[in-house]
């Protein structure tokens, strides 16, 4: 019957929308971004970071990557602990992102060392074979202006130092970007804290395996591990890897945990049969290639 009497009609709608409106909309904006959702250790970016950010919304970065780990157990176990509100309280914009080309970088910071990020920038290839992500060595070519960087920390109201300006004369785009990606979700300490447990004694299931067994594996090592410590464990962004340097026991620890602050990656996701398995072609590898 209300269809028939249209004004009355029209003022119902109105409202059922403008409530709506308010309750998803408006809000929220109440409960978040308010004091409590900041974080004591996230700080604002340096100039160079921030300068950082900037080169990699201009190049375009967020269409294949997302900045946020979603609280989901898949998503926490693949990437590290999930995105919290304070975390975004210094991007200008938010670089959350839609699509997923390329993997999530919101918990990068920190993952790999800087030599790495270079290597990786210049030539994805080199690291992830099959990758499509195009290489960017040239931002190494173009240097950095301190005059417009100090501008934009000034709109931005960040802190900053006359020094930090003065050392962005002699960096370039390149070491801007890294800097950027090593800040990324690093400002919470979640690496220490989520640190797994081995449970239970440390057993290695494959005591003496035949050297066509240990071929088998060594996909895993070239696919994980080569793109750091070299081809044929001789080193390179990680150091020469040698069998006899360490028992078994801290050799599984050390794969297992990774050594983060060291730009040692923990490599648990792969479960401990695998990490074994790594254990003992390090054991059995003959350094002069044999
Ligand atoms: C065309 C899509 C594409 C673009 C554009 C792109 N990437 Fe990627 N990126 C990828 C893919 C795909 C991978 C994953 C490689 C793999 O795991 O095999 C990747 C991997 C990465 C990784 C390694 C992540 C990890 O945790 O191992 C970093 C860091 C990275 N990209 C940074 C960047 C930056 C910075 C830019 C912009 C300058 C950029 N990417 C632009 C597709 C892209
Ligand atoms: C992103 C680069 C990187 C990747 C990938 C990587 N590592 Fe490492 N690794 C390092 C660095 C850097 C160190 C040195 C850490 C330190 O100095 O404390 C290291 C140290 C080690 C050590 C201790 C060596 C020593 O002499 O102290 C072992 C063992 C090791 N890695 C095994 C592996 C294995 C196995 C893989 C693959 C599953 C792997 N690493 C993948 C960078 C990497």
């Amino acid at each position: 019957m209300w269809e028939k009497k249209p004004i009355l009609l029209m003022i119902l709608a109105t409202a059922a929308i403008l409530t709506g409106t308010i309750v998803t909309m408006v809000l929220p904006f109440f409960w978040v971004n308010t004091e409590a959702d900041r974080i004591e250790y996230v700080t604002p970016y340096t100039p160079l970071e921030q300068e950082g950010r900037d080169i990699y919304m201009r190049e375009g970065c967020n269409n294949c990557h997302t900045q946020t780990v979603r609280p989901l157990v898949a998503e926490v176990l693949r990437y590290g602990d999930y995105s919290k509100s304070g975390e975004f309280v210094y991007d200008r914009p938010f670089l959350w992102g839609s699509k997923r080309t390329g993997s999530d970088l919101a918990r990068l910071g920190g993952k790999y060392p800087d030599a790495w990020h270079y290597q990786h920038m210049a030539d994805p290839r080199s690291i992830f074979p099959r990758t499509n992500m195009p290489a960017y060595g040239w931002l190494s070519d173009n240097p950095l202006n301190p005059d417009m960087i100090r501008r934009k920390m000034r709109v931005l109201g960040f802190p900053y130092t006359e020094e930090q300006i003065d050392e962005l004369a002699s960096k370039n785009e390149m070491d801007a970007i890294i800097a950027y990606m090593q800040k990324l979700g690093n400002d919470i300490p979640w690496r220490q804290t989520a640190r797994t447990e081995i449970v239970g004694e440390l057993r290695n299931p494959y005591p003496d395996p035949d050297q066509a067994t240990l071929e088998s594996w060594q996909p895993l090592y070239q696919s994980n591990c080569s793109a750091c410590h070299g081809a044929n464990m001789e080193g390179g962004i990680g150091p020469e890897l040698v069998g006899d340097v360490y028992d078994e026991e801290t050799l599984f620890r050390l794969i297992y945990d990774g050594i983060p602050e060291n730009g040692m990656p923990a490599y648990a996701n792969l479960g401990s049969d695998r990490v074994w398995q790594l254990v003992n072609l390090i054991k059995h590898h003959q350094p002069n290639g044999n």
